[in-house]
């Protein structure tokens, strides 16, 4: 799995609408968030290696098939954490991983807070979770990192992309797939997506 993907679903766009609108409160944009993530991780979950493994059922045998990697969860920080508790439901024996990164105001440059997780990604399927892919600079920082901890099976979960963010991405992280609800137009001059949802760790923590 390579590429962009948008899902085409209803639920999906009804979430992200919610999600935009400058009514919504907090209380409301976390709910909201929390139940468009799975959609997302679902769908970024496409092509995951199985096994095939036969199990015995209360009624007989049944050939089925297992997930061969082990699941890491990589929110960063902070609103990526929005996306959190909607992925864990998808893969509750999950790891979780954070990379800590604030977008600087002036140079729109990540600044890395915080780093922690598990140590060895080699054998694991990571999912970089972070609602927001503007410029693209903080999901090229964060994917770099858990290359450099030896992730090599990488996917990015966000909910809105500029087309700056996801041209930065294939160039930097080609193997990467990206699963977004939306790509929107442009940038404004304070590198927001627009028409965007505004800042989401913002309206996620009510700041
Ligand atoms: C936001 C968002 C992304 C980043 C996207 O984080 O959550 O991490 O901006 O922008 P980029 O693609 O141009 O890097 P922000 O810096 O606002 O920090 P926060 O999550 O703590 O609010
Ligand atoms: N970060 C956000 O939270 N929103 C944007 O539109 C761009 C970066």
């Amino acid at each position: 799995m390579t590429g962009l993907h948008i899902p085409d679903h209803p639920v999906v766009a009804d979430r992200l609408t919610r999600m935009r609108d400058v009514k919504t409160t907090p209380s409301e944009f976390r709910v909201i968030l929390k139940s468009l993530a799975p959609f997302l991780v679902y769908e970024a979950a496409r092509g995951l290696p199985t096994e095939l493994k036969e199990v015995v059922t209360p009624c007989g045998r049944a050939k089925g098939k297992l997930l061969t990697q082990r699941v890491v969860l990589f929110p960063i920080l902070r609103a990526g954490l929005g996306l959190l508790d909607g992925a864990l439901q998808v893969f509750p024996e999950a790891r979780v991983g954070f990379i800590g990164a604030y977008r600087d105001e002036t140079t729109f440059q990540p600044v890395e807070y915080h780093r922690s997780g598990p140590k060895d990604l080699r054998d694991c399927a990571v999912f970089v979770l972070d609602p927001m892919l503007a410029t693209g600079g903080s999901a090229v920082f964060a994917i770099n990192k858990v290359k450099e901890m030896g992730a090599v099976a990488i996917r990015l979960v966000s909910v809105l992309a500029a087309p700056m963010g996801v041209d930065a991405m294939h160039k930097a992280h080609p193997d990467v797939p990206i699963v977004v609800a939306a790509v929107d137009p442009e940038l404004n001059e304070k590198m927001y997506i627009v028409p965007g949802l505004g800042d989401a760790g913002d309206r996620f923590f009510g700041t």
